[in-house]
Protein backbone atom coordinates (compact mmCIF):
# COMPACT_ATOMS: atom_id res chain seq x y z
CA UNK A 1 0.00 0.00 0.00
CA UNK A 2 1.14 3.40 -1.02
CA UNK A 3 2.68 5.44 2.10
CA UNK A 4 -0.05 8.89 2.12
CA UNK A 5 2.38 10.23 5.22
CA UNK A 6 6.03 9.90 4.87
CA UNK A 7 7.66 8.16 7.78
CA UNK A 8 9.02 11.32 9.87
CA UNK A 9 5.58 12.12 10.54
CA UNK A 10 5.29 8.78 12.99
CA UNK A 11 7.25 11.27 15.01
CA UNK A 12 4.99 14.27 15.14
CA UNK A 13 3.05 13.10 18.44
CA UNK A 14 5.85 12.64 20.14
CA UNK A 15 7.50 16.14 19.48
CA UNK A 16 3.82 18.13 20.17
CA UNK A 17 4.06 16.20 23.52
CA UNK A 18 7.69 17.19 24.25
CA UNK A 19 6.75 20.50 22.99
CA UNK A 20 3.78 20.82 25.27
CA UNK A 21 5.52 19.82 27.92
CA UNK A 22 8.55 22.63 27.67
CA UNK A 23 5.91 25.33 26.94
CA UNK A 24 3.90 24.50 30.11
CA UNK A 25 7.18 24.15 31.95
CA UNK A 26 8.13 27.78 30.48
CA UNK A 27 5.11 29.18 31.57
CA UNK A 28 5.21 27.98 35.45
CA UNK A 29 8.60 28.80 35.23
CA UNK A 30 8.05 32.65 34.12
CA UNK A 31 5.31 33.35 36.20
CA UNK A 32 6.85 31.80 39.36
CA UNK A 33 10.10 33.90 39.01
CA UNK A 34 9.27 36.69 37.18
CA UNK A 35 5.44 37.80 38.20
CA UNK A 36 6.10 36.98 41.81
CA UNK A 37 5.76 40.28 43.60
CA UNK A 38 7.82 39.14 46.41
CA UNK A 39 10.69 38.60 44.59
CA UNK A 40 10.84 42.34 43.77
CA UNK A 41 9.63 43.52 47.42
CA UNK A 42 12.64 42.40 49.74
CA UNK A 43 13.12 45.41 51.23
CA UNK A 44 9.74 46.80 51.28
CA UNK A 45 9.43 49.07 54.66
CA UNK A 46 6.41 50.62 54.56
CA UNK A 47 6.65 53.71 57.11
CA UNK A 48 3.58 52.79 59.92
CA UNK A 49 1.27 54.94 61.37
CA UNK A 50 3.16 54.62 65.32
CA UNK A 51 7.24 54.90 64.93
CA UNK A 52 6.81 51.53 67.26
CA UNK A 53 10.30 50.21 67.33
CA UNK A 54 11.13 46.14 67.25
CA UNK A 55 14.73 47.35 68.14
CA UNK A 56 13.59 49.68 71.32
CA UNK A 57 11.05 46.69 72.77
CA UNK A 58 12.51 43.32 71.48
CA UNK A 59 15.82 44.23 71.42
CA UNK A 60 16.42 47.07 74.45
CA UNK A 61 13.71 45.70 76.69
CA UNK A 62 13.85 42.37 75.78
CA UNK A 63 10.36 41.79 75.81
CA UNK A 64 9.27 38.35 74.00
CA UNK A 65 7.95 38.14 70.80
CA UNK A 66 4.86 36.24 71.97
CA UNK A 67 3.87 39.33 74.42
CA UNK A 68 2.47 40.66 71.36
CA UNK A 69 2.29 38.20 68.69
CA UNK A 70 -0.19 35.88 70.63
CA UNK A 71 -1.49 33.42 68.11
CA UNK A 72 2.07 32.22 66.57
CA UNK A 73 2.11 29.42 68.72
CA UNK A 74 -1.89 28.55 68.48
CA UNK A 75 -3.25 29.29 65.05
CA UNK A 76 -2.05 29.98 61.47
CA UNK A 77 -1.90 33.91 62.28
CA UNK A 78 0.64 35.34 64.48
CA UNK A 79 -1.73 38.65 65.08
CA UNK A 80 -0.84 42.03 65.62
CA UNK A 81 -1.35 43.26 69.06
CA UNK A 82 -4.53 45.54 70.46
CA UNK A 83 -4.20 48.98 71.64
CA UNK A 84 -4.49 47.96 75.04
CA UNK A 85 -1.32 45.80 75.27
CA UNK A 86 0.82 49.28 74.77
CA UNK A 87 -1.17 50.72 76.98
CA UNK A 88 0.02 48.34 79.43
CA UNK A 89 2.77 50.16 79.64
CA UNK A 90 2.16 53.19 77.97
CA UNK A 91 -0.34 54.85 80.45
CA UNK A 92 2.80 55.25 82.64
CA UNK A 93 5.86 55.24 80.57
CA UNK A 94 5.82 58.37 78.61
CA UNK A 95 2.57 59.11 78.89
CA UNK A 96 2.79 62.74 77.20
CA UNK A 97 4.87 61.23 74.26
CA UNK A 98 4.15 63.17 71.10
CA UNK A 99 4.79 59.91 68.62
CA UNK A 100 2.08 57.80 71.54
CA UNK A 101 -0.68 60.69 70.69
CA UNK A 102 -1.75 58.23 68.14
CA UNK A 103 -1.65 54.96 70.37
CA UNK A 104 -3.53 57.03 72.90
CA UNK A 105 -6.37 58.40 70.45
CA UNK A 106 -7.33 54.84 69.51
CA UNK A 107 -7.42 53.91 72.97
CA UNK A 108 -10.04 56.63 73.45
CA UNK A 109 -11.62 55.95 70.13
CA UNK A 110 -11.60 52.20 70.35
CA UNK A 111 -10.59 52.43 66.62
CA UNK A 112 -7.89 50.49 66.02
CA UNK A 113 -4.29 51.63 64.83
CA UNK A 114 -4.02 51.22 61.13
CA UNK A 115 -0.56 49.17 61.35
CA UNK A 116 0.61 48.48 57.44
CA UNK A 117 0.80 44.73 56.63
CA UNK A 118 4.39 43.55 55.86
CA UNK A 119 4.60 40.14 55.26
CA UNK A 120 1.71 38.72 52.77
CA UNK A 121 1.85 35.80 51.07
CA UNK A 122 -1.08 35.45 48.05
CA UNK A 123 -4.83 33.41 49.30
CA UNK A 124 -4.09 31.16 47.05
CA UNK A 125 -1.54 29.44 48.99
CA UNK A 126 -1.62 28.46 52.73
CA UNK A 127 0.88 29.37 55.43
CA UNK A 128 0.26 28.67 59.16
CA UNK A 129 2.71 29.97 61.79
CA UNK A 130 1.79 27.42 65.02
CA UNK A 131 2.84 24.14 62.22
CA UNK A 132 6.64 25.60 61.82
CA UNK A 133 6.49 26.67 65.42
CA UNK A 134 5.79 23.39 66.72
CA UNK A 135 8.63 22.19 64.89
CA UNK A 136 11.18 24.26 66.17
CA UNK A 137 11.63 26.86 63.44
CA UNK A 138 12.81 30.09 64.71
CA UNK A 139 10.70 33.52 63.89
CA UNK A 140 14.85 34.86 62.79
CA UNK A 141 14.98 31.93 59.79
CA UNK A 142 11.72 33.58 58.21
CA UNK A 143 11.51 37.20 59.42
CA UNK A 144 15.13 37.99 60.24
CA UNK A 145 16.95 39.91 63.15
CA UNK A 146 13.27 42.23 63.42
CA UNK A 147 15.11 42.91 67.67
CA UNK A 148 17.32 45.20 65.65
CA UNK A 149 14.86 46.84 62.96
CA UNK A 150 13.33 50.31 64.20
CA UNK A 151 11.03 49.64 61.59
CA UNK A 152 10.04 46.70 60.14
CA UNK A 153 11.38 45.43 56.60
CA UNK A 154 10.77 42.32 54.46
CA UNK A 155 14.06 40.15 54.95
CA UNK A 156 13.05 37.55 52.61
CA UNK A 157 11.17 36.55 49.62
CA UNK A 158 8.51 34.87 50.70
CA UNK A 159 8.07 32.95 47.23
CA UNK A 160 6.97 29.32 46.51
CA UNK A 161 11.17 29.02 45.60
CA UNK A 162 11.75 30.12 49.08
CA UNK A 163 9.45 28.11 50.69
CA UNK A 164 10.67 24.66 48.95
CA UNK A 165 14.26 25.19 49.62
CA UNK A 166 13.46 25.28 53.58
CA UNK A 167 11.12 22.32 52.71
CA UNK A 168 13.61 20.37 50.80
CA UNK A 169 16.15 20.52 54.09
CA UNK A 170 14.71 22.26 56.97
CA UNK A 171 17.68 20.58 59.41
CA UNK A 172 20.07 23.84 59.24
CA UNK A 173 16.72 25.71 60.86
CA UNK A 174 15.70 23.67 63.59
CA UNK A 175 16.49 24.81 67.22
CA UNK A 176 15.25 23.86 70.52
CA UNK A 177 11.50 24.62 70.84
CA UNK A 178 12.46 27.14 73.78
CA UNK A 179 14.44 29.41 71.81
CA UNK A 180 11.81 29.97 68.91
CA UNK A 181 11.59 33.08 69.45
CA UNK A 182 15.64 33.99 70.53
CA UNK A 183 17.54 35.70 68.00
CA UNK A 184 21.01 35.35 69.13
CA UNK A 185 20.89 31.60 69.63
CA UNK A 186 23.68 29.80 67.43
CA UNK A 187 23.71 26.12 67.65
CA UNK A 188 26.65 23.66 69.22
CA UNK A 189 27.97 20.18 68.09
CA UNK A 190 25.60 18.61 70.26
CA UNK A 191 22.27 20.11 68.96
CA UNK A 192 23.69 19.36 65.13
CA UNK A 193 22.81 15.53 65.82
CA UNK A 194 19.69 16.18 67.54
CA UNK A 195 18.71 18.44 64.29
CA UNK A 196 19.36 16.02 62.03
CA UNK A 197 17.04 13.13 63.87
CA UNK A 198 14.67 15.53 64.37
CA UNK A 199 14.10 15.99 61.00
CA UNK A 200 13.66 12.91 59.93
CA UNK A 201 10.33 13.36 62.06
CA UNK A 202 9.24 15.95 59.99
CA UNK A 203 6.86 16.24 56.82
CA UNK A 204 7.13 19.25 55.25
CA UNK A 205 4.99 19.34 51.89
CA UNK A 206 7.78 19.37 49.19
CA UNK A 207 6.37 18.13 46.33
CA UNK A 208 2.51 17.72 46.54
CA UNK A 209 1.48 20.74 45.01
CA UNK A 210 -2.00 20.47 47.35
CA UNK A 211 -0.08 20.51 50.67
CA UNK A 212 0.27 24.75 49.99
CA UNK A 213 -2.71 25.23 47.20
CA UNK A 214 -5.48 24.00 49.57
C1 LIG B 1 5.47 45.35 72.29
C2 LIG B 1 4.83 44.54 71.31
C3 LIG B 1 5.67 43.74 70.31
C4 LIG B 1 6.71 42.86 70.54
C5 LIG B 1 7.33 42.49 71.88
C6 LIG B 1 7.10 42.32 69.26
N1 LIG B 1 6.32 42.88 68.28
FE1 LIG B 1 6.37 42.41 66.30
N2 LIG B 1 4.98 43.86 65.92
C7 LIG B 1 4.36 44.67 66.87
C8 LIG B 1 3.53 45.65 66.20
C9 LIG B 1 2.69 46.73 66.87
C10 LIG B 1 3.66 45.41 64.80
C11 LIG B 1 2.99 46.18 63.65
C12 LIG B 1 3.77 47.42 63.33
C13 LIG B 1 5.05 47.18 62.63
O1 LIG B 1 5.08 46.46 61.60
O2 LIG B 1 6.10 47.66 63.13
C14 LIG B 1 4.58 44.28 64.67
C15 LIG B 1 4.97 43.72 63.45
C16 LIG B 1 5.75 42.57 63.33
C17 LIG B 1 6.04 41.91 62.09
C18 LIG B 1 5.55 42.34 60.72
C19 LIG B 1 4.09 42.03 60.53
C20 LIG B 1 3.66 42.32 59.12
O3 LIG B 1 2.90 43.27 58.92
O4 LIG B 1 4.10 41.61 58.22
C21 LIG B 1 6.84 40.85 62.36
C22 LIG B 1 7.39 39.84 61.38
C23 LIG B 1 7.07 40.86 63.78
N3 LIG B 1 6.40 41.92 64.34
C24 LIG B 1 7.87 39.95 64.44
C25 LIG B 1 8.24 40.07 65.77
C26 LIG B 1 9.27 39.26 66.38
C27 LIG B 1 10.06 38.18 65.69
C28 LIG B 1 9.35 39.66 67.69
C29 LIG B 1 10.28 39.14 68.76
C30 LIG B 1 11.70 39.22 68.47
C31 LIG B 1 8.37 40.73 67.89
N4 LIG B 1 7.74 40.95 66.69
C32 LIG B 1 8.11 41.39 69.08
C33 LIG B 1 4.49 44.54 68.23
C34 LIG B 1 5.44 43.75 68.87
C1 LIG C 1 6.48 46.30 78.58
C2 LIG C 1 6.18 47.70 78.43
C3 LIG C 1 5.90 48.26 77.04
C4 LIG C 1 4.92 47.84 76.14
C5 LIG C 1 3.94 46.71 76.30
C6 LIG C 1 5.01 48.74 75.02
N1 LIG C 1 6.01 49.65 75.21
FE1 LIG C 1 6.52 51.16 73.94
N2 LIG C 1 8.06 51.69 75.19
C7 LIG C 1 8.35 51.10 76.40
C8 LIG C 1 9.55 51.69 76.94
C9 LIG C 1 10.22 51.32 78.27
C10 LIG C 1 9.96 52.66 76.00
C11 LIG C 1 11.22 53.52 76.05
C12 LIG C 1 10.96 54.78 76.78
C13 LIG C 1 12.22 55.60 76.82
O1 LIG C 1 12.77 55.89 75.75
O2 LIG C 1 12.63 55.93 77.92
C14 LIG C 1 8.98 52.66 74.93
C15 LIG C 1 9.01 53.53 73.85
C16 LIG C 1 8.02 53.60 72.89
C17 LIG C 1 7.94 54.63 71.87
C18 LIG C 1 8.85 55.84 71.73
C19 LIG C 1 8.27 56.95 72.57
C20 LIG C 1 9.10 58.19 72.57
O3 LIG C 1 8.54 59.26 72.85
O4 LIG C 1 10.31 58.11 72.30
C21 LIG C 1 6.85 54.33 71.07
C22 LIG C 1 6.32 55.12 69.88
C23 LIG C 1 6.27 53.13 71.61
N3 LIG C 1 7.00 52.70 72.71
C24 LIG C 1 5.16 52.49 71.07
C25 LIG C 1 4.60 51.33 71.59
C26 LIG C 1 3.49 50.62 70.97
C27 LIG C 1 2.79 51.04 69.69
C28 LIG C 1 3.22 49.55 71.75
C29 LIG C 1 2.19 48.48 71.52
C30 LIG C 1 2.29 47.73 70.29
C31 LIG C 1 4.16 49.57 72.86
N4 LIG C 1 4.99 50.65 72.72
C32 LIG C 1 4.19 48.65 73.91
C33 LIG C 1 7.62 50.09 77.01
C34 LIG C 1 6.58 49.39 76.43
C1 LIG D 1 8.56 29.34 58.38
C2 LIG D 1 8.60 30.77 58.25
C3 LIG D 1 8.07 31.63 59.37
C4 LIG D 1 8.36 31.56 60.72
C5 LIG D 1 9.20 30.54 61.45
C6 LIG D 1 7.67 32.67 61.34
N1 LIG D 1 6.99 33.38 60.40
FE1 LIG D 1 5.85 35.03 60.70
N2 LIG D 1 5.29 35.04 58.74
C7 LIG D 1 5.73 34.14 57.79
C8 LIG D 1 4.97 34.31 56.55
C9 LIG D 1 5.15 33.50 55.29
C10 LIG D 1 4.06 35.37 56.81
C11 LIG D 1 2.97 35.88 55.87
C12 LIG D 1 1.77 34.99 56.19
C13 LIG D 1 0.50 35.24 55.44
O1 LIG D 1 0.42 36.12 54.61
O2 LIG D 1 -0.47 34.52 55.73
C14 LIG D 1 4.29 35.81 58.19
C15 LIG D 1 3.60 36.83 58.82
C16 LIG D 1 3.84 37.26 60.13
C17 LIG D 1 3.14 38.36 60.78
C18 LIG D 1 2.06 39.23 60.16
C19 LIG D 1 0.84 38.44 59.81
C20 LIG D 1 0.29 37.64 60.96
O3 LIG D 1 0.31 36.40 60.87
O4 LIG D 1 -0.17 38.21 61.94
C21 LIG D 1 3.64 38.46 62.06
C22 LIG D 1 3.23 39.44 63.13
C23 LIG D 1 4.64 37.40 62.21
N3 LIG D 1 4.73 36.70 61.01
C24 LIG D 1 5.36 37.15 63.37
C25 LIG D 1 6.13 36.02 63.60
C26 LIG D 1 6.75 35.67 64.88
C27 LIG D 1 6.65 36.48 66.15
C28 LIG D 1 7.41 34.49 64.69
C29 LIG D 1 8.19 33.65 65.70
C30 LIG D 1 7.50 33.28 66.95
C31 LIG D 1 7.21 34.10 63.29
N4 LIG D 1 6.44 35.05 62.68
C32 LIG D 1 7.74 32.96 62.71
C33 LIG D 1 6.72 33.20 57.96
C34 LIG D 1 7.21 32.79 59.18
C1 LIG E 1 12.80 27.74 57.43
C2 LIG E 1 12.07 26.58 57.00
C3 LIG E 1 10.69 26.71 56.39
C4 LIG E 1 10.23 27.71 55.56
C5 LIG E 1 10.96 28.93 55.07
C6 LIG E 1 8.87 27.35 55.23
N1 LIG E 1 8.52 26.18 55.84
FE1 LIG E 1 6.69 25.26 55.72
N2 LIG E 1 7.35 23.78 56.96
C7 LIG E 1 8.63 23.65 57.45
C8 LIG E 1 8.73 22.44 58.23
C9 LIG E 1 9.98 21.92 58.95
C10 LIG E 1 7.46 21.81 58.18
C11 LIG E 1 7.05 20.44 58.78
C12 LIG E 1 6.27 20.57 60.02
C13 LIG E 1 5.97 19.19 60.60
O1 LIG E 1 6.28 18.17 60.01
O2 LIG E 1 5.40 19.19 61.68
C14 LIG E 1 6.61 22.70 57.38
C15 LIG E 1 5.27 22.45 57.12
C16 LIG E 1 4.48 23.22 56.29
C17 LIG E 1 3.09 22.95 55.99
C18 LIG E 1 2.28 21.77 56.53
C19 LIG E 1 1.72 22.15 57.86
C20 LIG E 1 0.25 22.00 57.92
O3 LIG E 1 -0.37 22.71 58.71
O4 LIG E 1 -0.28 21.19 57.18
C21 LIG E 1 2.67 23.92 55.11
C22 LIG E 1 1.28 24.06 54.50
C23 LIG E 1 3.78 24.81 54.90
N3 LIG E 1 4.86 24.35 55.63
C24 LIG E 1 3.73 25.92 54.08
C25 LIG E 1 4.79 26.80 53.90
C26 LIG E 1 4.75 27.95 53.01
C27 LIG E 1 3.56 28.36 52.16
C28 LIG E 1 5.96 28.56 53.11
C29 LIG E 1 6.44 29.81 52.40
C30 LIG E 1 5.62 30.99 52.44
C31 LIG E 1 6.76 27.79 54.06
N4 LIG E 1 6.03 26.73 54.50
C32 LIG E 1 8.06 28.11 54.41
C33 LIG E 1 9.66 24.54 57.27
C34 LIG E 1 9.61 25.73 56.54
C1 LIG F 1 5.70 24.90 50.34
C2 LIG F 1 4.50 25.41 49.79
C3 LIG F 1 4.23 25.26 48.30
C4 LIG F 1 4.18 24.11 47.56
C5 LIG F 1 4.45 22.68 48.02
C6 LIG F 1 3.79 24.53 46.21
N1 LIG F 1 3.62 25.89 46.16
FE1 LIG F 1 3.08 27.00 44.51
N2 LIG F 1 3.23 28.72 45.62
C7 LIG F 1 3.55 28.79 46.95
C8 LIG F 1 3.58 30.17 47.36
C9 LIG F 1 3.90 30.69 48.77
C10 LIG F 1 3.24 30.94 46.22
C11 LIG F 1 3.11 32.45 46.15
C12 LIG F 1 4.45 33.11 46.06
C13 LIG F 1 4.97 33.16 44.69
O1 LIG F 1 4.22 33.60 43.80
O2 LIG F 1 6.12 32.78 44.48
C14 LIG F 1 3.02 29.99 45.14
C15 LIG F 1 2.68 30.35 43.85
C16 LIG F 1 2.39 29.45 42.84
C17 LIG F 1 1.97 29.83 41.49
C18 LIG F 1 1.69 31.22 41.01
C19 LIG F 1 2.94 31.92 40.66
C20 LIG F 1 2.68 33.34 40.47
O3 LIG F 1 3.68 34.03 40.49
O4 LIG F 1 1.56 33.80 40.33
C21 LIG F 1 1.83 28.68 40.75
C22 LIG F 1 1.40 28.55 39.29
C23 LIG F 1 2.16 27.57 41.65
N3 LIG F 1 2.50 28.08 42.91
C24 LIG F 1 2.13 26.24 41.29
C25 LIG F 1 2.53 25.18 42.11
C26 LIG F 1 2.61 23.81 41.66
C27 LIG F 1 2.27 23.30 40.25
C28 LIG F 1 3.05 23.06 42.74
C29 LIG F 1 3.34 21.56 42.82
C30 LIG F 1 4.43 21.12 41.95
C31 LIG F 1 3.22 24.00 43.87
N4 LIG F 1 2.89 25.27 43.43
C32 LIG F 1 3.64 23.64 45.14
C33 LIG F 1 3.82 27.73 47.79
C34 LIG F 1 3.88 26.39 47.43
Amino acid sequence: MAQIFPKWTNKVPKIALLSLVCVTTGIVFVFWYWFSPYNLEVGYQPIQPVPYSHKIHAGNLGMDCRYCHTGVEKSAVAGVPPTQTCMNCHSLIKPNSVKLAPVRDSFKTDLPIPWIRVHKVPDYAYFDHSAHIAASIGCVSCHGRIDQMTEVRLEKPLSMGWCLDCHRNPEPHLRPLDKVTDMEWVPDENWKAVAKAKAKTLHPPVESCSGCHR
